[in-house]
């Protein structure tokens, strides 16, 4: 069984002094729980705050994004070791909105999952499908390309796949735990097929995850946690979902 596990993305939200005000008030509402990993990941400009207030505290410091380049004339770019440097176990790859409004290929997620991995960083690899490509049964297919393109030759240590339907991203309408099951089933499947450890990867379920809607999507087998948007901004929401993920 895996241990679950709930990341924030906190996308573009919150300056450096409503990061603090969270980890102030969210610690206490989770301090001492130990069967759940957790992890927020804000913007990099609060990174530094954010691991000095974590620091010796069951909560893991992640980042949204980083480049496929160690050093150099990269303007605007952070590599993975700044965030290392800042404090950072994880980054988050993939996600629907850097492949939408970033043009982030498949290719360009395998270069930045590669030098993260390189560096010693931990990956949860976004992947999902839009509502047209379910509408056309191409969910599978999606998820196929998706998988194969951004893991390419690379090995699964340290790497968490989360399954966000992008349908469900934002809009309120979470899939259904059926629907989530179903495409976590063949995410596993797929990475059984093609490599090797595919029994250690959790795989995370991503979109409207809400504390009212977690404890039943974590009650289907291959749902082993979630990444979480909007309902991570709140402290008692994000820690109503930590403890709605005990199995
Ligand atoms: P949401 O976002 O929980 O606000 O739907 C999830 C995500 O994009 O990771």
């Amino acid at each position: 069984m895996f241990k679950p596990f709930i990341s924030a993305n906190w996308k573009m939200n919150k300056n450096l002094e409503e990061t603090v005000d969270f980890i102030k008030a969210f610690l206490p509402l989770t301090a001492g729980i130990n069967d759940v990993d957790i992890l927020i990941a804000p913007p990099f400009t609060s990174l530094s705050a954010a691991a000095g207030l974590l620091k010796g505290t069951n909560v893991k410091l992640g980042a949204q994004n980083v480049f496929y380049e160690e050093k150099g004339a990269f303007t605007g770019e952070i590599s993975p070791a700044m965030l290392l440097s800042a404090g950072c176990t994880h980054v988050i790859l993939g996600h629907s909105e850097r492949r939408q409004y970033f043009h982030e290929s498949d290719e360009i997620v395998n270069r930045k999952l590669k030098t993260a991995r390189k560096n010693g960083l931990e990956v949860i690899l976004c992947v999902g499908e839009s509502l047209k490509e379910r509408e056309d049964n191409k969910t599978f297919e999606v998820l196929d390309r998706q998988l194969s393109g951004s893991l390419g030759d690379g090995n699964l240590e340290g790497v968490t796949i989360a399954y966000e339907p992008i349908w469900a991203i934002g809009t309120g309408r979470t899939a259904t735990k059926e629907q989530a099951n179903e495409a976590h089933t063949f995410i596993r499947g797929w990475l059984k097929k093609h490599k090797e450890g595919a029994e250690t990867v959790r795989i995370l379920y991503g979109g409207s995850v809400t504390p009212e809607n977690i404890a039943s999507l974590m009650s289907e087998p291959e749902v082993n946690g979630g990444l979480v948007g909007g309902a991570s901004l709140k402290p008692d929401s994000f820690a109503g979902i930590v403890t709605g993920a005990r199995k």
